[in-house]
């Protein structure tokens, strides 16, 4: 898929790997100016040297001290800002318990950094978006913000709240000319620290060949799904799709995909 966004300036949050650099990447090789921010400064700077006319720098979306610097210096380094991705986001492994043990700290972090981070960004960008006339944002959801998963409480409903708040945002912006969606991606196979799939694990590796056969593509998902769907909704030729969750799931949410 090719799309013209030359003298666009997109800001990725949580770009160093896995979704966002993959739709910071889609958006640079179409022509975007793409600022990668990330809390992990120097895998943004790293995955920004590799597209020409792109720059990285950290980003935490927890902390509003990064985030003022971080709009200031896309202003500085790019001069505006018309496309924002609110991709930033962690989940627990560690804790996978039901909510009567699961601890405020995981809560408290999952919580501000899914939710809150997209909150604070977008407040802090778009002012900048409204000065160019305009924008798009697409925040990074999921299909357990649409349907819930049992033990993971802070992250389904932080997702949850990422949906709500994207159709708020897309009502109140909309006359400014800023339409706001979101993606709720399915299952990523995603490499790094905080992935949701560690491979060899026997009882991961049972999870998620259950979670396959309520798939009715029957295959996971990969960044790049996640990255054309962004690049669609970012378009100029997207003029009219605004406050709407885009399942990228492989069909998973569309019902009860087994013989009934
Ligand atoms: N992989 C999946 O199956 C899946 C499914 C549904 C939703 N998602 C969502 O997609 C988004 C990207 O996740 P991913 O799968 O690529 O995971 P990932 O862990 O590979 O990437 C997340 C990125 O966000 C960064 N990050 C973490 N905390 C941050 C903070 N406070 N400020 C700025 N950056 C921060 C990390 O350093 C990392 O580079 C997340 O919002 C996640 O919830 C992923």
């Amino acid at each position: 898929m090719k799309v013209d966004l030359n003298g666009k300036v997109a800001l990725v949050t949580g770009a160093a790997r896995g979704i966002g650099k993959a739709i910071a990447d889609t958006l640079a090789d179409n022509g975007a100016k793409v600022g990668y921010t990330d809390i992990l400064a120097e895998g943004a700077q790293q995955a920004a040297a590799a597209k020409p006319g792109c720059a990285g720098r950290r980003l935490d979306v927890t902390s509003q001290d990064d985030i003022e610097a971080g709009v200031r210096w896309m202003r500085e380094t790019f001069g505006g800002i018309d496309i924002l991705i609110n991709n930033a986001g962690v989940n627990t492994m560690k804790h996978r318990v039901t909510l009567e043990q699961f601890p405020q700290e995981e809560w408290d972090w999952i919580v501000n950094t899914d939710l809150t981070g997209c909150y604070r960004v977008t407040k802090a960008v778009v002012p900048a978006l409204f000065e160019r006339g305009g924008g798009r944002i697409v925040n990074i959801a999921s299909v357990f913000g649409l349907v819930p998963a049992r033990l993971q409480c802070a992250f389904v409903a932080a997702k949850a709240g990422v949906v709500n708040l994207t159709k708020a945002m897309a009502m109140e912006f909309a006359e400014r000319g800023v339409l706001v969606n979101a993606i709720a991606p399915g299952s990523i196979p995603i490499e790094g620290p905080q992935g949701l799939f560690t491979g060899k694990d026997p009882i991961m590796k049972a999870r998620m060949d259950a979670m396959l056969s309520h798939i009715p593509l029957h295959r996971f998902g990969t960044c790049k799904d996640i990255a054309n769907a962004a690049l669609f909704l970012v378009a100029p030729e997207n003029d009219y799709v605004t406050g709407s969750i885009m399942t990228v799931d492989g069909g998973w949410t569309a019902g009860y995909s087994r013989d009934f």
